[in-house]
């Protein structure tokens, strides 16, 4: 086991719309750290062909059915030296929008292109027919962009094996049957064990079918996901692979969310030295036009506006939590309806309640930094990234106990943890950490054992590597 070809949509610090991008950042340094050759497969979208100016041509891809032409660059991951290959296809990747949808949220009506050339490139690099010397004893794909990458392994005889991590089942890249013979798939795959579903081509499907071992990135969700609601139409095939189904946590990069050396926020602090997290919370109310108030509990919610998140529930009880003393600042971008509850309640609430609409780096860190409390209420959460880094800045957490928050908050000791999926539910929590929160020495100890535990990739990494070796030996057996 020495080579393994990453196949993602998107990757920090090049482009990122969740926390996908941050996986893909850190896992494949990480596994490089353990010894083994791991390189990125991406889109070459506008940040990524400019950040990796320096990248050179290695090979090109003329008349792949359905497919523009274009051209493989090798370039190097920005902060990590990590060797990325990105394909050059501008007709497919330079857009003015996002990496999935126009700027006003519509998906791109040739997605079915756009990440059917990323999963037939992933591909044909683990085959024979390879333009390159480099050639991965392993392929990983990731989320439905890559979907269709096992299925071409299949139907080129199998050549390695395959890994499928799935990181969201609510998005599953469903579109029209004709595609299938359109990228030139063969007929027979589309059947019910092959990439049809419900009638239709399922990336995620062909993906889950046709991977050798398919994992999720948190143990929890890995169960949740076998049945329904959480299966999402998915559960029956998931429960039929249960046995080559593993749930693998995900880590957080330690040196981006480090809040003794974190660039983006004024003041470093450390569990044994938390004078600078008070100032951070001065800075933030600053910065957020809130009431300059170091008694005030502030609530910090940094997410994308969906209905996933429990957004939802968050506006139900702002009301309560303004009444009770505290405050709230909000950081997203997402489903309009929500970005405009979110405005409503700040002209409600003034100098309470602070919503920023958007997407950005810097102010997520001062968030975490200056919030006292994380509020995560998600419906579903497969892993979760937020509800570590709060535990990493001294920012107890609250969220709901599902997939990968109930995987890493343990409730009443690093955070509060309710079950009763409603505002209700959240709103109990909230009342339980404001009565902790009023005890000093009880809040410092919550704060203290958050900030303690180890969320660095290196045990994720082992676990993906040990993965690894194992689907390469039942292979070879
Ligand atoms: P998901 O991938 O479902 O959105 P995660 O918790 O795994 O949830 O990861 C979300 C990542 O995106 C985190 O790194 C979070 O800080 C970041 N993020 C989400 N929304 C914003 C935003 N508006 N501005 C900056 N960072 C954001
Ligand atoms: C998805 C999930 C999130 C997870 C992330 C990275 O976006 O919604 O829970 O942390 O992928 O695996």
């Amino acid at each position: 086991m020495k080579t393994v070809l990453f196949a993602t949509s998107e990757a920090r610090p090049l482009i990122k719309t969740g926390g996908l991008a941050d996986v893909s950042g850190a896992l494949p340094a990480a596994l490089r750290e353990l010894g083994i050759d791991c390189r990125l497969l991406l889109p070459g979208y506008h940040a990524v062909l400019a950040a990796l100016d320096n990248a050179q041509e290695v090979a090109r891809f003329t008349g792949l059915p359905g497919l523009v032409d274009s051209r493989l660059l090798l370039g190097a991951m920005p902060d990590s030296g990590v060797p990325v290959y990105v394909i050059d296809a501008p007709a497919y990747y330079l857009r003015a929008g996002g990496p999935y949808h126009d700027a006003g949220g519509v998906d791109y009506t040739d997605n079915a292109e756009r990440f059917g050339l990323l999963s037939r490139i992933a591909a044909i690099l683990c085959t024979a027919e390879s333009p390159l010397e480099w050639r991965p004893d392993l392929l990983h794909c990731n989320d439905w962009q890559t979907g269709l990458a096992p299925a071409w392994l299949h139907f080129a005889g199998h050549p390695v094996p395959s890994v499928m991590t799935i990181h969201n089942l609510a998005f599953q890249g469903i579109f029209p049957p004709a595609l299938v013979a359109r990228l030139g798939l063969p007929p027979e795959s589309f059947q019910i064990d092959g990439v049809e579903y419900f009638g239709s081509l399922s990336f995620l499907k062909a993906g889950l079918f046709y991977a050798d071992r398919i994992t999720t990135v948190s143990p929890s969700y890995a169960e949740e996901i076998r049945q329904e609601p959480l299966g999402m139409g998915l559960q029956g095939l998931l429960t039929t692979r249960a046995d080559q189904l593993t749930g693998i946590i995900n880590g957080i990069d330690t040196a981006d969310w480090n809040p003794a050396g974190d660039p983006h926020i004024g003041s470093a602090y450390s569990s044994r030295a938390l004078t600078g997290k008070r100032r951070c919370k001065e800075a933030l109310q600053t910065d957020l036009s809130l009431e300059i108030s170091p008694l005030a509990p502030l609530f910090g919610v940094v997410s994308r506006l969906t209905s996933q998140k429990g957004l939802d529930w968050i506006i139900q009880v702002a009301p309560g939590i303004i009444d009770r003393g505290g405050q709230l600042a909000i950081l997203g971008t997402g489903d309009k309806a929500i970005e405009s509850a979110l405005r409503e309640l700040v002209a409600a609430y003034p100098g309470r309640i602070s919503a920023t609409i958007g997407y950005d780096e810097g102010l997520s860190h001062r968030i975490e930094a200056g919030a006292d409390i994380f509020l995560m209420p998600s419906r579903f959460e497969p892993c979760g990234l937020n509800q570590m880094y709060s535990l990493r800045y001294g920012t107890v957490p609250i969220v709901h106990a599902t997939g990968g928050l109930k995987d890493t908050v343990e409730d009443e000791v690093t955070g509060f943890v309710f079950h009763d999926a409603s505002a209700h539910g959240l709103w109990l929590a909230i009342e339980q950490a404001l009565a902790l929160h009023a005890d000093k020495g009880a809040w410092k100890r919550l704060m203290q054992a958050g900030m303690s535990r180890d969320f660095s990739w290196e045990r994720s990494a082992r676990e993906y590597l040990n993965l690894y070796e194992d689907t390469l030996a039942k292979r070879q057996a």
